[in-house]
């Protein structure tokens, strides 16, 4: 499930170190419910976790302090940064003492609506725990993690799951399509944070299908059978209000390039494709190649019971 080396060049220190994989996800439906006393929302969204990811490099350390470091610029390195924090998490809630040393090597955009930063601080609580020899059990992670972040708790699921409440109350179910399903991931150059998102949103145009009653149970019947408008992503109106840009891109997906859906992943701002663009080279020739555009190929990935965070 990872790869895993034992050294002890380092004189008496015995360091352990974990290769784990960190994949990323989108949201195949999100909608809002309602805004909370606490200033968080209220929401139900159907995740599901692809093959594009990140990897953390885990090594537990003969050291009063943790370290970390990371290839992407941007990407805080004090004790803000997620994966310390999950790290510190773990030793609070053990009781644990143990420090590590985390090397992040970042592909995933940041303010992408993927849970990059989300899926790599669930991956540091699998990979200490991992290194502590286990003193928490999946449930409890879950548990804890919701404490970090709303969408840290899903990437200790199986790779698709029903979240409700911030997002923290997790449900893991069978995916609607295989493993393997083919995505596409479009980001435009400029990414949004989640808040100013949540700020521009208006209360009046959120989608009037129920998550319980209609989505899920229409998603779990397999998605060749969803209408396109079940794809519907509450934070795309207020997104697409910050950036006009990102409405006529995901026009463009569906019309020009010919995918069969398009929605933005999140809160943005990227959108992801599924099926096959009409024509491949033209796809590529418009897409692909544009400035101002990354493109991510990938596939739905599923993880059974105790092999997490393998890279598929
Ligand atoms: O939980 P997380 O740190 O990912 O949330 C970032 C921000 O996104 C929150 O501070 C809040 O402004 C907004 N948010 C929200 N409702 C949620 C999740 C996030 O309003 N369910």
């Amino acid at each position: 499930a990872y790869t895993e080396t034992n050294e002890s060049s380092r004189g008496k220190i015995s360091e352990r170190t974990l290769t784990l994989f960190s994949p990323c996800k989108i949201n195949l439906f999100l909608r809002i419910i309602r805004k909370r006393e606490d200033g968080f929302h209220d929401l139900a969204s159907l995740f599901q976790a692809i093959g594009f990811g990140d990897t953390l490099e885990l090594t537990s350390i003969d050291s009063d302090a943790d370290e970390f470091t990371c290839n992407m610029p941007g990407v805080p390195v004090d004790n803000s940064n997620l994966v310390l924090r999950a790290i510190q998490l773990m030793r609070e809630k053990t009781g644990e003492k143990q420090s590590f040393r985390a090397n992040l090597i970042k592909q995933v955009p940041a303010q992408a609506g993927l849970g990059g930063g989300s899926a790599n601080a669930a991956t540091a609580m699998w990979g200490v725990n991992e290194l502590m020899g286990r003193p928490a059990s999946l449930d409890q992670m879950v548990e804890w993690s919701g404490a970090l972040g709303s969408d840290i708790t899903f990437f200790l699921s199986r790779g698709t799951a029903y979240c409700t409440g911030r997002g923290e109350i997790m449900s893991s179910i069978d995916p609607p399509l295989p493993s393997g399903t083919k995505i596409c991931i479009v980001k435009i150059d400029i990414g949004l944070s989640t808040p100013s998102v949540f700020k521009a949103l208006d209360y009046d145009k959120l989608s009037n299908l129920n998550a319980d009653d209609v989505l899920l149970p229409t998603f779990l019947r397999g998605i060749d059978q969803v209408p396109d408008s079940y794809f519907v992503n509450d934070l795309e109106t207020p997104a697409f209000k910050c950036i006009p840009e990102l409405r006529s891109l995901k026009e463009e997906l569906l019309g020009v390039a010919g995918f069969d859906h398009v929605m933005m992943s999140g809160s943005g701002t990227s959108i992801f494709c599924l099926g096959e663009p009409k024509d491949n080279k033209d796809f590529h020739d418009r897409f692909v190649s544009r400035k101002g555009l990354q493109v991510f190929f990938s596939e739905f990935i599923s993880r059974p019971e105790g092999v997490w965070f393998e890279k598929p």
